[in-house]
């Protein structure tokens, strides 16, 4: 998950995918910042989020990708969210990247926790100066409001050098109906570069991975993908691999994990990168800390392994070793592990959610730190929630008394149907009291 990017050029074939759906921050750059680079059009995070400070230039270095050069800190509020409305909307699957560097110029590098709404999603720890960091969420989402929250934990400000959304086909990842954390990473075995758009159209990051004890073979062929393929792993991903140096060795991976609590599961991929002779087969079982998965014949159409869901270890390993049948040393292409995510808390519904959001721009309504979820994980300052509604958390009050409002009643108001109370005094509210408010049921006070 440390890593250190490589640069791959940027190539004339960058825009054959059209990128739909793509939203790509360079957090922290001036606000009109617009440019493309390695094919993805990236854009200031400024409208993006209220809060932070954005003049923080952090290692002007060529090396790094341009996105990476600046970030956007928080030193003031616990809560600072960035809210994401993907074109796709609710219901769908979306890929979402943070990318932390800590320039190391301000002493000891700050740890907080990031949240994905109002679940936990993990937390940030990067001691080593102008070492980039990601995580990233394969996110089924319930809601057309997507909240990435930077949450201070008393341990120095948070900040974030960039955030990326990318949608996803809704069949990919399908796993409970839940949410995916990708940990330790997107892994390909056997490359040496960096892979991400265009190879991938995705845009998953997969990180080039060699074990010891272990050599790269590859095939300049296309590997057949075939039917196989539902998680849509690039074929250049799956066209290099390791193999055991010693014919008769194993496969061996291992990584500690986050939470000894965690659910995990591992997605495996196995492609044949070899010519075979008719005598030749290769097949392999699959360990996961002991439990055995497997034979499995590998051929030149990949196959992908789905484990069953593991949790209660503070470390994992993987071996991979051939049957007795086999006459090939074992193969791995490429593997994904990854965390379920749990959700506590549903979402305020978006009808309500768009209706406080609508409110807070009609009234440039800054200064209260309106940001992330209106009600979850707490309801925001001036407002009540109700919790109890069968996986719909509603606004029942709202009190907006004395923050200097100005010009008409937000006419957004009116779609907050639930509320019960809502006390606007001591405003320089203009007109009457429009008509659409008499129409809430519920409401008592004015
Ligand atoms: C940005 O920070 C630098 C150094 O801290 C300071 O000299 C400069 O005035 C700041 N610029 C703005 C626009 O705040
Ligand atoms: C690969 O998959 C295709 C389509 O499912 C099938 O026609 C072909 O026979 C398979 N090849 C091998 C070597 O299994
Ligand atoms: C493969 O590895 C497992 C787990 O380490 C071991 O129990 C098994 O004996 C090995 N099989 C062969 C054929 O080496
Ligand atoms: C080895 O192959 C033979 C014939 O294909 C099969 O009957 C046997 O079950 C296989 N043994 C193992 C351990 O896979
Ligand atoms: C909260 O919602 C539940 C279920 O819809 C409803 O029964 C209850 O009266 C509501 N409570 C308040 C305070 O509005
Ligand atoms: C969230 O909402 C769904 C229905 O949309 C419901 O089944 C589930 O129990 C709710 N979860 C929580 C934690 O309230
Ligand atoms: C709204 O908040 C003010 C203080 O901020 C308080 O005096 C007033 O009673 C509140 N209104 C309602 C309806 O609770
Ligand atoms: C109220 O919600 C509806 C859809 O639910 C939306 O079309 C409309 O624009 C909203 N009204 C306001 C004033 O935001
Ligand atoms: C209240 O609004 C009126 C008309 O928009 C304006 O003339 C007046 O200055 C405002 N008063 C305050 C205290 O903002």
């Amino acid at each position: 998950m440390g890593i250190l990017f490589s640069l791959v050029l940027l190539h004339a074939a960058a825009m054959i995918y059209a990128q739909d759906g793509f939203i790509s921050l360079d957090c922290g750059s001036p606000p009109g910042t617009k440019y493309t680079e390695k094919g993805v059009n990236y854009v200031s995070d400024d409208g993006f989020i209220d809060s932070g400070a954005t003049n923080d230039t952090i290692h002007p270095n060529n090396y790094f990708p341009r996105a990476y050069r600046s970030h956007r800190s928080f030193p003031e509020n616990e809560w600072n969210c960035y809210t994401l409305r993907p074109q796709k909307g609710k219901n769908n699957r979306y890929l979402i990247r943070a990318m932390f560097v800590y320039g190391g110029d301000k002493g000891p590098a700050p740890l907080f926790d990031l949240y994905i709404g109002a679940e936990y999603w993990t937390t940030h720890i990067n001691s080593k100066p102008a070492n980039p960091i990601y995580y990233e969420l394969i996110h089924l989402t319930s809601s057309d409001y997507i909240n990435v929250c930077l949450v201070n934990t008393g341990d120095g400000s948070p900040y974030i050098t960039s955030l990326e959304l990318r949608p996803l086909d809704i069949t990919m990842y399908e796993y409970q109906k839940k949410s995916l954390f990708c940990f330790p990473g997107h892994l390909n075995f056997g490359a040496d570069v960096f892979m991400r758009y265009d190879d991938d159209k995705y845009d998953r990051l997969w990180e080039p991975i060699s074990l010891e004890g272990c050599k790269a073979v590859q095939t300049s062929d296309r590997v057949t993908l075939g039917p196989n393929n539902v998680e849509q792993v690039p074929s250049k991903v799956m066209s290099t691999a390791i193999t055991p140096i010693n014919s008769k060795g194993s496969i061996v991976f291992s990584f500690e994990s986050l939470n000894t609590a965690d659910e995990c599961i591992f997605y495996i991929y196995l492609a044949e990168v070899q010519k075979l002779e008719t005598n030749q087969k290769r097949e392999v079982n699959i360990y996961i800390n002991g439990k055995r998965n497997g034979p499995f014949l590998v051929s030149t159409n990949m196959s992908t392994i789905r484990s069953e869901t593991y949790s209660g270890s503070s470390s994992y390993t993987l071996i991979i070793n051939n049957t007795l049948n086999s006459t090939l040393p074992p193969i791995l292409n490429a593997l994904e592990v990854f965390n379920l995510m749990q959700v506590r808390q549903n979402q305020t519904v978006d009808k309500d959610a768009a209706a406080i959001w609508s409110t807070k721009s009609t009234y440039g309504l800054l200064k209260l730190n309106w940001q992330g979820d209106p009600c979850v994980p707490q309801a925001w300052v001036g407002l009540n929630c109700n919790y109890s509604g069968q996986g719909a958390v509603n606004i029942i009050s709202l009190n907006l008394s004395s923050r200097g409002l100005n010009g008409e009643i937000a006419t957004a108001l009116a779609n907050l149907t639930m509320l019960e109370s809502l006390d606007l005094s001591y405003n320089n509210l203009t007109g009457n009291v429009p008509e659409f408010l008499g129409q809430l049921d519920n409401l008592k006070i004015l």
